[in-house]
């Protein structure tokens, strides 16, 4: 619900149980006033107190004077008396980045405003969200400045974005565009953020913010696997289950970075949004450009009250609808099993042996397109391999659904090999610098999806081989870091726009392949988690989240990566070993259950399995289904986190009906003499009696304070899952 209080200009934007308060001062400057739990807002002006500070400049002419710098803003601007970071810059026709804004309007309305072009959070109807938009307007240079904020009746959580316009005759040029900042009053956090490589994604790291700038993000052309778009400041002493924590998760796939200021009175200033290295915007007469939308959640009660926060806004708000509760299919993949080479009967006695083991969905990886036998050719050639598959993709579709398994396809649009027909028919199609050699990264060249041709007609190929292969999933591959960037089809000075126009391009295509084949399920996927973000999951419910399918490296990245992102959203399989990544050998029951607790899978060939294997496998696949439910939709808990030795973590699932309770405890390394362990449970009902397999019983409030006993565990990469149920009162 948002208040307006129009005598103190003031706008109480309400969630679930929090407040974001925010005035419009000497009816010009936009302050921040609040971000915390409810309030009322009675007493809440007092904590306002613009002034003169010493050696700072002042905001205007006008009595009393003051200086921008006491304030903590909204969106603060560039080359007044605010000497902080600032959340944009222009550049206008006589030369200078000076902008001075002031509120002119506002609008509250029931609902939620959808972003041109770009992947945005969704409100049912006009009742459930109400959006706030503030217009500013800078006289001098005519650029406008609208912010958006919507806040949710059952989330905690505030969009903002924010949309410039220019309405002056000169072209301007938008040189920084961040889709939000926020001031706080101090600076007794520690920034958590999400830090990686390729099959090492989403290790957490958490260090004291300092004066100054800490500042991280990516340049990569997509969130990247080093870094995440998100960032959650914590009080000092949050834990995972109580204590204060602010966090900011950008909808947006590519360029993006994250900033946070100590100023000189110890106060905070953190900033989301594009990146802007190498990002120029031009706006002529009356041209717009839209910020993609940062999330903003509050958590009072531990890192786990702020992901579970962004877990339900995800699955209920910005999945796509049809799969928010949909159950999805357990698969095996071809890659580890078959890497390049597969082929119709290769992918038939998979689906064979997968049917058994009771798996659902069979994904034909790389390989299968004409001449595509290694990774140095065939990509744009979006037509099957008629050696490897004579018949057609149909074909083998068909067969597979007559053993009893959907298929799935693995596709890479935006790539271009050299060694393709589509390379030899439009050399121009790829990125590249005008008279430079583009570099390549898996072989492989970008095409320029800035262009609208590149893009029908990579809509139009897909489409096709979706037809023609009656595919059930897709698994939408990106495998390279972009570089030299241009926009061929755009003017010398829209160049700073090539990043951002491409992944406008990416969405562009995203969104018209997931709509027109609403049925299919899309897996996102950038060499694993090189592109896990809110941005793509507005198109696909789901990610691959690392190439790397060890279990001890999963029990990281997939505790790192449910920091913001659902259990729902993870795709996770069980390998073979030795391990492809990392060469480790883990029990073949851990593997199962770590990949369990994601969206489970396995990358292996069937064929190599003994019967005990088989039999084990079988027996997960029956355990997984009963309780899938609980997995991908259930209320998620970290218990023990994996870092920063990598020991041991430990996490549960809690089903929506609240009488399943599955605990899940990892020990990768054995440590001797390590003491006794024991998980205390979080979110259970602590009033009622939970028994386990064996029949013991355990009262919730002895879980809950007192812990779960998990036993010795003798070896390295040893796990135990249990399942407790609540009995009936
Ligand atoms: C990278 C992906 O992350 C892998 O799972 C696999 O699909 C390969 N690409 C195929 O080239």
């Amino acid at each position: 619900m948002i208040e307006y209080r129009e005598q103190e200009n003031l706008f109480l934007l309400h969630g679930r149980s929090t407040t974001y308060a925010v005035k419009i001062f000497r009816n010009t400057y936009l302050a921040h006033l609040y971000w915390g739990p409810k309030i009322d807002s009675t007493g809440i002006l007092h904590h306002f107190q613009p002034m003169a500070i010493p050696y700072s400049v002042d905001a205007g002419r006008e009595e009393p004077l003051f200086s921008l710098n006491s304030l903590k803003r909204e969106y603060p601007d560039y080359g007044t008396s605010d000497i902080r970071h600032p959340a944009f810059t222009a550049r206008n026709s006589t030369g200078d980045r000076i902008t001075d804004f002031a509120c002119k309007d506002y609008r509250i309305y029931g609902g939620k405003p959808e972003l041109p072009g770009l992947p945005s959070l969704r409100s049912h109807g006009d009742d459930d969200a109400e959006t706030l938009e503030i217009r500013m307007r800078d006289e001098r240079t005519g650029l406008e400045c609208t912010l958006y904020y919507t806040v949710y009746d059952q989330f905690d959580v505030i969009i903002r974005s924010s949309f410039f316009q220019n309405t002056a005759e000169d072209p301007i040029y938008l040189e920084r565009a961040y889709s939000a900042s926020v001031d706080f009053d101090d600076a007794d956090f520690d920034a958590l953020y999400l830090h990686g490589a390729w099959a090492r994604e989403a290790w957490v790291n958490r260090t004291p913010l300092q004066p100054g700038v800490f500042s991280f993000g990516s340049k990569t052309g997509a969130t990247g696997h080093q870094q995440n778009p998100f960032i959650a400041l914590a009080r000092n002493t949050t834990s995972e289950s109580a204590g204060e924590v602010w966090g900011m998760n950008l909808v947006y796939s590519g360029n993006f970075t994250v900033n946070t200021e100590v100023d000189q009175f110890s106060r905070t200033r953190a900033t989301i949004g594009i990146n802007d290295c190498n990002f120029s915007w031009k706006l002529e007469h009356g041209q717009v450009f839209y910020t993609p939308e940062a999330v903003l959640a509050y958590s009072g009660s531990g890192l786990n009250g702020l992901s579970q926060e962004f877990h339900g806004l995800y699955m209920q708000r910005l999945v796509p609808e049809g799969f928010a509760r949909k159950e999805r299919p357990v698969l095996i993949n071809t890659w580890e099993a078959a890497y390049f080479d597969v082929s119709h009967s290769r992918v038939v006695s998979i689906a064979q042996e997968a049917a058994k083991l009771g798996i659902e969905l069979v994904v034909l990886d790389d390989g299968w397109f004409k001449g595509r036998n290694d990774d140095t050719s065939s990509l744009g050639d979006w037509k099957t391999d008629r050696d490897k598959f004579p018949d057609g993709l149909g074909a083998v579709s068909g067969e597979v659904q007559d053993i009893g398994l959907d298929f799935g396809i693995w596709i890479e649009p935006e790539m271009i090999s050299e060694n393709s027909d589509l390379y030899r028919e439009h050399p121009d199609w790829c990125i590249k610098v005008p008279g430079r050699t583009p570099s390549t990264g898996r072989n492989q060249l970008v095409l320029d999806f800035s262009r609208q041709e590149i893009r029908d007609y990579i809509i139009k190929v897909i489409s096709d081989v979706l037809k023609e292969a009656h595919v059930k999933y897709v698994k939408w591959d990106m495998n390279r870091q972009m570089t030299d960037l241009y926009a061929s089809a755009f003017s010398p000075d829209r160049q700073g726009e090539a990043a951002h126009r491409y992944i406008l391009g990416v969405y562009e295509v995203m969104d018209s392949l997931t709509s027109s084949f609403p049925e299919v399920l899309f897996e996102g996927c950038a060499g694993g988690g090189g592109r896990f973000d809110p941005g793509i999951l507005a198109y696909m419910p789901q990610i691959w989240t690392s190439d790397d399918t060890d279990a001890v490296e999963r029990v990281c990245i997939q505790y790192g990566t449910s920091m913001a992102y659902p259990v729902a959203a993870m795709g996770s399989h069980v390998s073979a070993v030795p391990n492809h990544q990392v060469g480790r050998v883990t029990p073949l029951t851990t593997r199962g259950r770590v990949a369990m607790s994601g969206v489970f899978g396995y990358e292996l060939d069937p064929k190599s399995l003994s019967e005990d294997e088989k039999q084990e496998i079988g027996e997960q696949i029956a355990f997984y289904k009963e309780h899938r439910k609980t997995f991908q939709f259930g209320r998620f808990y970290r218990l023990k986190s994996p870092f920063p030795d990598r020991h041991s973590g430990a996490w549960m699932h809690i089903s929506q009906d609240r009488k399943t309770v599955i605990v899940s405890y990892f020990q990768n390394f054995a440590v001797p003499m390590a003491g006794f362990s024991k998980l205390k449970l979080k979110g259970i009902d602590e009033d009622a009696v939970y028994t386990d397999p064996e029949g013991k019983l355990f009262h919730g409030s002895v879980l809950v304070n007192a812990g779960l006993p998990i036993g010795y565990l003798h070896g390295d990469y040893q796990s135990y899952t249990v399942v407790l149920q609540k009995k009936d009162e």
